[in-house]
């Protein structure tokens, strides 16, 4: 597969850094989210601020980037694995199996971003950082401490670190103070990741009948090609599961031969299976991710009102925040962005084929969004002087749908603020939030500004899933 490391590394050519981008159909952009970071698709707007703006303050919420399979989903992966076993393979697509080594060396890591190769989880944070400094460097006075927040999952926590490491390279044991928030159900509201009490996100009647053999009738086709060869009794599932092994393996190696396995079709139909959980289950198909996304969403736009000079702690002009996809996906879809608003995605077999059904185009691994608060100094016949939001998802700028009324199709502030607030639903009252759960958001505005959660304490303990250090 020297086509996937060819289109994704920079080549230096005769002194000159060349990044190519990789082409619409890379097989990058088919790995249902699960695998690493690609940029959202370009509609060739640029990401300097648009003519006679500045950014005056930045939100951003990023998931953890590249990964281990979880601990839940590991033993449905060895599952598959395990019909191929003691089978030899002597041409053909699996006869790369003869020789395949498995690529998790400790089980201890299962959960974790993965370190090494092009695509290392810790690797994609730590670039963010740096590119972020050269980007919005500009908001920080180079002396202020600058609290930022992760929740307490230590995938997430690891991302936090090195996107920190990145931004203040040398000040960043002096000057950055990490937040860690936990994700306890009964931090309720006050959280990076709310649960919504009465109506479990991934109880939608879609969410919780998706299946392999309705959805992506391909896998099956796939499973028949591949047993009618080899003599091998796999299913529509293992074929999913196979994917899914292919796709962290290049999460971990940089590359899959398992890649090949499976034709570009089924890559496709894989991909579009995988986002479909994202629809239903965590976006704009599940009313319970909605409701849960309105508290986040609901304190971007405090902030972003508020402005810059008002919260004189950070400056109030950075606010870095790390969770899961399962959080900020939410966001979005309070937020009504990126997704359409029609909720018949199909889930028979069909795709539908547009960009904003690709979950890879929203949330993959290291997937952020970033709203931006401009001030802009100039009047034109289409816009006046005045304060304008952009937001900007996977390095690209993602007009509002109904608001384009600034300069780079950036957003009126009162008018971003007043079309989001139609949109938002009432969190407490419609997830019946418990007496005893927090009712209200003030991590953001209560940070602590200490260095004590900067650095790892003491190894990272096996599967580690959450921890408050
Ligand atoms: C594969 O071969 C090994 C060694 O002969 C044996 O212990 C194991 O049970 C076999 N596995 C399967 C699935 O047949
Ligand atoms: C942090 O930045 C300040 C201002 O540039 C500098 O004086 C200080 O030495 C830096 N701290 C470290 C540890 O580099
Ligand atoms: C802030 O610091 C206090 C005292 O060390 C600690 O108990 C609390 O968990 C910290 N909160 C966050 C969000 O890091
Ligand atoms: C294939 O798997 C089915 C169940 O999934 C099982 O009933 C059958 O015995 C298996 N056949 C072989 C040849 O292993
Ligand atoms: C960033 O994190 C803080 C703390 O969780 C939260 O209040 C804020 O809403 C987050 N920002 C966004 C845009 O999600
Ligand atoms: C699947 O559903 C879509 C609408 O969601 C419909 O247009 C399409 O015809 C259906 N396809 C099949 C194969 O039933
Ligand atoms: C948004 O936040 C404000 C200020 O905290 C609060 O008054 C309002 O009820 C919230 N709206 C929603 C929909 O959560």
């Amino acid at each position: 597969m020297l086509s996937v490391l060819m289109w994704a590394l920079p080549l230096v050519v005769s002194g000159h850094l060349q990044v190519l981008t990789p082409p619409a159909d890379d097989i990058l952009r088919l790995t249902g989210t699960k695998g690493p970071y690609v940029d959202r698709l370009s509609q060739g707007l640029e990401l300097d601020p648009p003519q006679g703006c500045s950014v005056e303050q930045v939100i951003m919420v990023m998931r953890h980037g590249a990964r281990y399979p979880t601990a839940n989903a590991y033993p449905d992966l060895q599952g598959a694995l395990a019909k191929l076993e003691n089978k030899t393979f002597s041409s053909g697509p699996l006869q790369f199996f003869n020789d395949w080594t498995p690529y998790v060396d400790n089980l201890g890591w299962l959960e974790q971003e993965t370190f090494s190769g092009p695509y290392a989880g810790l690797l994609s944070a730590y670039q963010r950082g740096t590119e972020y400094r050269a980007r919005y460097g500009h908001l920080w006075d180079g002396e202020s401490i600058v609290p930022f927040w992760s929740s307490d999952s230590e995938r997430v926590i690891m991302t936090a670190r090195h996107f920190g490491e990145g931004f203040f390279g040398y000040n960043y044991s002096t000057n950055a103070a990490l937040n860690i928030v936990s994700e306890a159900e009964s931090q309720g509201a006050n959280s990076l990741t709310p649960v919504c009490h009465a109506v479990d996100p991934k109880s939608g009647d879609v969410c919780s009948n998706l299946n392999v053999k309705q959805s992506y009738p391909l896998a099956s086709v796939a499973a028949d090609r591949l047993n009618k060869r080899y003599g091998l009794n796999l299913t529509g599932d293992d074929v999913y599961n196979l994917q899914q092994l292919a796709v962290f393996e290049l999460n971990v190696r940089g590359d899959s031969p398992w890649l090949d396995a499976f034709t570009r079709d089924e890559w496709v139909a894989f991909n579009y299976y995988c986002g479909l959980d994202f629809f239903y289950c965590k976006g704009p198909g599940s009313a319970g991710s909605v409701a849960a996304g309105s508290v986040v969403a609901n304190a971007s736009l405090s902030l972003l009102q508020q402005g810059p000079s008002e919260h004189a702690q950070a400056g109030g002009k950075m606010y870095w925040n790390f969770s899961h996809d399962s959080d900020i996906v939410p966001i979005l879809a309070a937020l009504g962005l990126a997704y359409p608003d029609e909720k018949d995605v199909p889930y028979n077999g069909s795709i539908a084929f547009t960009a904003k059904y690709n979950a890879v185009d929203i949330m993959p691994m290291a997937g952020h969004v970033v709203f931006e608060r401009l001030h802009c100094t100039e009047d034109t016949p289409a816009w006046s002087a005045g304060t304008y939001v952009r937001v900007i998802l996977n390095e690209q700028v993602l007009p509002v749908q109904d608001c384009q009324n600034g300069p780079g199709f950036s957003c009126k502030l009162e008018d971003y603020i007043a079309r989001a607030k139609k949109r938002l639903v009432d969190y407490n009252s419609f997830c019946k939030t418990p007496d005893d759960w927090q009712k209200h958001l003030s991590f953001w505005w209560n940070p602590n500004t200490t260095q004590q959660y900067n650095y790892q304490k003491g190894p990272i303990g096996y599967q580690q899933k959450t921890t408050l250090e």
